[in-house]
């Protein structure tokens, strides 16, 4: 990505625009996630190196900045819009803000794109994979299986607020089966869990 639209630059954004803890921590876990799948993609179009970094970068970027607003700006109306126009006049590339678009459902922007659709799959499911690791004695996302998270879905009293019907279809829109899309998402997590907060406590 071009200097100053860089992983970086999204995180300091967050972090002027967001200072809550959970909501900072959400953006950080979708990012890891979407950019696991930018890593994949890279991968698949042939790109290596700094090219492949690059695309990797705007996935991270986008899964850091899709909430931005959300703490100043919550409302239907305002969410993820004004956080949009404030990207765009900041000169952030089109593909980014198209999938901040279509993560909202009501936004009318069509999930078209390999990051749009990715963004929104992993939107719901990282913070699920947060929640199912919350639950574990030790806290920890090391101890979440694959199989414990498909019986989670299953629970409709466990995070109640987390759509179901959303990590489905974005595991149909990534073209994966869901314990794929749920083995991926993990692994990023698991291999990022110390910045993510959640290598838990110790026994
Ligand atoms: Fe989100």
């Amino acid at each position: 990505m071009a200097s100053g639209f860089s992983r970086d630059a999204a995180m300091a954004l967050l972090e002027e625009w967001t200072k809550g803890e959970s909501l900072r921590k959400h953006g950080l876990a979708v990012s890891v996630c979407t950019e696991s799948y930018g890593r994949r993609e890279a991968e698949k179009l042939g790109l290596a190196g700094a090219e492949a970094d690059a695309f990797a970068e705007q996935y991270a970027s986008a899964g850091l900045l899709h909430d931005m607003d959300y703490e100043r700006h919550p409302s239907l109306e305002e969410h993820p819009f004004v956080g949009v126009k404030h990207l765009r006049e900041l000169g952030w590339p089109e593909p980014v803000l198209n999938a901040i678009l279509a993560h909202a459902d009501y936004s009318g922007v069509a999930r078209e794109s390999h990051l749009e659709r990715a963004l929104f799959a992993c939107d719901e499911l990282a913070g699920f994979l947060t929640a199912c690791a919350l639950v574990k004695p030790t806290k920890s996302i090391m101890d979440v299986e694959v199989a414990g998270v498909k019986k989670k879905m299953k629970d409709k009293a466990f995070a109640r607020a987390v759509k179901r019907e959303d990590m489905t279809l974005g595991a149909e829109l990534l073209g994966i089966p869901l314990e794929e899309h749920v083995g991926n998402c993990l692994k990023a997590m698991q291999e990022r869990a110390g910045e993510l907060g959640l290598v838990g406590i110790s026994s």
